[in-house]
């Protein structure tokens, strides 16, 4: 049995690696740190909240006196940082909060866990840290020697944090590892993201806001996998490594919007081709070979079903969404989409 700190619980990815524990590992405890950003709902845990096994602390992760006191109270043997600031849009606006949660909130937690002595700690990261790829050669794909390149404040942020997590390996001999992930699409996925937004949006009839031609390539992974692949890391992989995550499932951004209306039964009219993202990455695609010969693994869920499943689970589940709709997501919405 261990006890495993997961930061940023309350957001999309966390939450559903909790749920996951909990069900994979019931008998181990889940101490979840989340200071409840926007993009936190601590609606979304409610059903871990019943669970003995789980406990909840409202802290910021560069907090580090409240960080300090959760290490010397629960004895953490793993901790998995999923917290952070996300949104490229967002950070394109406001760079400075990626820098402090992503970066200073990284340091504050491998302090802890220096002081406190844990077996790992693991980094949760993306494989935005490796710039893009051109769409003309479907041949180049990210491998863990890939260079960091990066574009956006939000992953220059989260590059920085890579690069300190492997400082601390090799200076302290801290016990990292870090996980290089695709995008990821599934239940409790923010509405600002690209495949949540266009379900929401094109529920409601409204445009379905497209950035430039609608080229741009992501690799599409279902959150469970991701949440399977992190647990085998941390459990099973090496120390010090980095693993690269993703399901061989490149994607336009206009055929996923396309899917989404075909599912819905939403006319593809509703598409509109908006301004494009500044310093907008072109195509992202992992190659995943070393997790898989290292740890065994592979993507389980087929993106047609992943994509019919997340779709079902927004139409059963709009008393999540709905609240968010209202809140501070209205005025971001009327900022970044209004004059578009
Ligand atoms: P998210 O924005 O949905 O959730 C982030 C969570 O972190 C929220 O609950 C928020 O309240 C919390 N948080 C933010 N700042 C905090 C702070 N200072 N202290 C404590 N809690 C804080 O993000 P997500 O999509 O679930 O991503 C989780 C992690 O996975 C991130 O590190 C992200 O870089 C990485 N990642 C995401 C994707 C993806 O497709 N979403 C892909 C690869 C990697
Ligand atoms: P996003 O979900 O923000 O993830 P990321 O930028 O981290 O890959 O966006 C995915 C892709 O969809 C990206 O190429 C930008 C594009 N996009 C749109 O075309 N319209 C939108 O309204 C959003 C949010 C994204």
């Amino acid at each position: 049995m261990s006890t495993i700190i997961v930061t940023g619980g309350a957001g999309f990815i966390g939450s559903n690696f909790i749920y996951y524990l909990l069900k994979n590992h019931p008998d181990d405890r889940i101490v979840c740190i989340d200071c409840l950003t926007y993009a936190g709902n601590l609606s979304t845990l409610q059903a871990a909240l019943e669970n003995t096994n789980f406990v909840f602390y409202k802290t910021n992760i560069c907090d580090r006196a409240g960080v300090d006191s959760i290490f010397e109270k629960e004895h953490p043997d793993i901790v998995v940082n999923f917290a952070a600031e996300s949104h490229v849009d967002r950070s394109i606006e406001h760079p400075e909060v990626f820098l402090q949660t992503n970066i200073l909130g990284t340091q504050v937690l491998m302090d802890a866990c220096r002081k406190y002595g844990i077996k790992r700690y693991h980094q949760v990261s993306t494989d935005e840290v490796y710039g893009d790829l051109p769409l003309d050669r479907p041949d180049l794909l990210f491998t863990e020697e890939t260079p960091i390149h990066t574009s956006s404040p939000y992953s220059a942020s989260k590059a920085a944090a890579d690069l300190l997590v492997l400082a601390y390996h090799r200076t302290y001999q801290l016990p990292v590892s870090i996980s290089r992930c695709s995008n990821n699409y599934g239940p409790y996925h923010f509405p600002e993201k690209l495949i949540p937004l266009m379900i929401v949006n094109a529920l409601h009839d409204k445009p379905l806001p497209v950035y430039g031609e609608g080229k741009n390539v992501r690799d599409w992974l279902y959150v469970e996998d991701h949440c399977r692949a992190i647990d085998l890391i941390v459990r099973n992989g090496r120390e010090g490594e980095v693993y690269n995550i993703g399901g061989h499932n490149e994607m336009a951004n206009i055929d996923i919007v396309k899917l989404i209306c075909d599912i819905l039964g939403k006319p593809h009219s509703l598409i509109r081709f908006v301004k494009d993202r500044k310093g907008h990455d072109m195509r992202y695609a992992i190659d995943p070979s070393k997790i898989h010969k290292e740890l065994g693994w592979l993507p389980e869920t087929k993106f047609a079903d992943g994509l019919q499943k997340t779709v079902q689970w927004y139409l059963t589940h709009q008393d999540w969404w709905e609240p968010i709709l209202s809140g501070e997501y209205k005025l971001y919405y009327q900022k970044m989409y209004g004059d578009r």
